[in-house]
């Protein structure tokens, strides 16, 4: 039978299905890199607030602790956030001729809460418990950075499943109290530790 093609366009067939398998490829890869980068989880990406609020001036410069605002981070699962009288106890005082404070007079008289933006927001079937990680002796700055020297807060770390995963991993060889909960689970013939176990961290 002849040949319905040229050797030479042959070649040329060949070499571009080459080239485009090469390209897919590199697609693909650039697709997967950027999906895994740092920016793609968010990190160092500041949030709109309802009103202006720096670490830097209030924890860094003031010295405020963290859990004058943050009332609930050593018992409960949520750290907590601060109400509009937590601000204004102060704000009636200081600075309050700034018209950046009206949203807290508004908050105070719906009943006090501000709706806060979060950049650490974790997906609905995770849950994370403050009062565990600080009974365990895990800074806040393990996790969130040096959030006093921060004028806007950011994330610094992924909170993706595998960063906190690397940690308990070590935890369990860790920590003691870590350890002790590990060996009751191995008492009982369960065999994986309790702080890797799915359950741990989603509901
Ligand atoms: C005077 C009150 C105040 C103090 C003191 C304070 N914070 Fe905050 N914190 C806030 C407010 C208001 C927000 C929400 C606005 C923002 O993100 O900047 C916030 C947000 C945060 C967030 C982000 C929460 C999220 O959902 O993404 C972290 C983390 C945090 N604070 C940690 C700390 C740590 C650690 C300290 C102590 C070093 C501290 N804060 C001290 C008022 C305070
Ligand atoms: C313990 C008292 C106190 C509390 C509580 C407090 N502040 Fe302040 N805040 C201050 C003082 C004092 C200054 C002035 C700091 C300076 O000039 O260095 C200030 C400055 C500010 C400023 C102007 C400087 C800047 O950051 O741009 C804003 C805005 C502000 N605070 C918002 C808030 C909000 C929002 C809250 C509640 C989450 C809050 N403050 C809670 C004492 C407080
Ligand atoms: C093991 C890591 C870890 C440690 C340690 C940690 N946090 Fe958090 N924090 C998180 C994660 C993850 C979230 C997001 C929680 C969510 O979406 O349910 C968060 C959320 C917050 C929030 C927003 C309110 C909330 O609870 O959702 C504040 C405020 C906060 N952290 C403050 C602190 C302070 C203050 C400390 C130290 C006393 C601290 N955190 C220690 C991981 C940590
Ligand atoms: C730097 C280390 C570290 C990181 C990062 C970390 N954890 Fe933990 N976590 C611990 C330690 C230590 C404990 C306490 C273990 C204990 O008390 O037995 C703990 C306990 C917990 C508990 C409570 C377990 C229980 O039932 O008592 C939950 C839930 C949890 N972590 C979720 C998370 C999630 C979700 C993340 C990521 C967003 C995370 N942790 C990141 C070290 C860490
Ligand atoms: C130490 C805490 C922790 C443990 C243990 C854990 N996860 Fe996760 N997991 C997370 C966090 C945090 C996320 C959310 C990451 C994000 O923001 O998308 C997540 C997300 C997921 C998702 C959603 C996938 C995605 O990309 O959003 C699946 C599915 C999942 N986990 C399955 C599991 C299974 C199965 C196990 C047990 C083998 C497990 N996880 C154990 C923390 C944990």
């Amino acid at each position: 039978m002849q040949q319905l093609f040229s050797a030479r366009a042959d070649r040329r067939l060949r070499f571009g299905m080459l080239a485009g398998a090469i390209g897919l490829g590199a697609l693909g890869l650039a697709a997967w890199t950027l999906a895994r980068s740092d920016r793609a989880w968010g990190v160092g990406v500041a949030a709109p607030q309802p009103v202006p609020f720096s670490h830097a001036v209030h924890a860094g410069g003031l010295g405020l602790d963290c859990r004058y605002c943050h009332a609930t981070v050593e018992r409960a699962a949520s750290a907590g956030m601060p109400t509009a009288e937590t601000c204004l106890g102060c704000h009636r005082q200081v600075w309050s001729v700034s018209a950046q404070f009206a949203p807290l007079e508004t908050a105070l008289s719906l009943g006090g809460s501000i709706a806060w933006s979060s950049v650490h927001r974790l997906p609905e079937h995770v849950r994370i418990h403050h009062g565990a990680h600080v009974a365990a002796g895990v800074a806040c700055g393990t996790c969130h950075g040096v959030v006093e020297a921060m004028p806007r807060t950011v994330k610094i770390e992924t909170m993706s499943m595998g960063w906190c995963l690397d940690c308990h991993r070590g935890a369990v060889a860790g920590s003691a109290a870590a350890r002790a909960g590990h060996d009751a689970y191995t008492h009982f013939g369960i065999a994986l530790p309790p702080l890797t176990r799915c359950s741990t961290c989603h509901r």
